[in-house]
């Protein structure tokens, strides 16, 4: 099996990090490689923000807690883990685009998914974050937002952690008897 091939077939999304920071080199390779992988449109723009300020993280964490009450669970059934992973990984990826640009906010996952495939040949670990929107409903949140210096035109679009991974995620297997695919010929 190829090693991209292989990344893609074993990436897992993490939920327990450690809290090193990630090395700078890998970063700029993540955000590199990954964006070249899809653009919904030719030559859209796009602007990344890179968090790794741990006041700003538990900022956002708290925003989470007080603006998302209402979620108790996680995907998986873990109680606030979104909030939990805030604090716990020591990067937080924002990715931004044009308010006006055609299927931006699509377009941003699919670089999210990109970078996370990338990140994966570095042996970081990454978790999409997907609450983001509602965290900038209210003026506390709007202030947190502000300080991300998202520059004028772009809306964050995307958010997601990365980070080494501890422990690190075993690899979980699609059964052969789930029946999710329907086949019309
Ligand atoms: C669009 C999208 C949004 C997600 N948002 C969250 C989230 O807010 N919090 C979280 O813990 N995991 C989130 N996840 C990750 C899922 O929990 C994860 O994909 C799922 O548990 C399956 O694990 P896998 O990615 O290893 O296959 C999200 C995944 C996707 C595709």
């Amino acid at each position: 099996m190829n090693n991209i091939l292989r990344n893609v077939l074993m990436r897992r999304s993490v939920f327990h990090f450690d809290n090193r920071r990630i090395r700078h080199e890998d970063l700029l390779a993540i955000l590199e490689e990954g964006k070249i992988l899809s653009n919904a449109a030719k030559n859209q723009e796009w602007h990344f923000t890179v968090l790794q300020n741990r006041d700003l993280l538990q900022k956002f964490s708290d925003l989470h807690e007080r603006l998302r009450p209402d979620v108790h669970t996680d995907f998986l059934g873990n109680p606030a883990l979104n909030k939990r992973l805030l604090i716990e990984a020591p990067m937080l990826l924002v990715i931004s685009g044009r308010q006006d640009a055609s299927y931006a906010e699509d377009a941003a996952n699919m670089v999210f998914g990109g970078m996370m495939l990338v990140a994966e040949k570095y042996g970081i670990g990454s978790c999409w974050l997907n609450y983001a929107s509602l965290l900038f409903t209210d003026e506390e949140g709007q202030k947190a937002l502000a300080q991300l210096h998202i520059p004028e035109g772009f809306t964050p679009l995307c958010f997601g952690v990365f980070g080494y991974k501890q422990p690190p995620t075993p690899p979980s297997v699609l059964s052969s008897e789930d029946h999710i695919v329907n086949f019309i010929e």
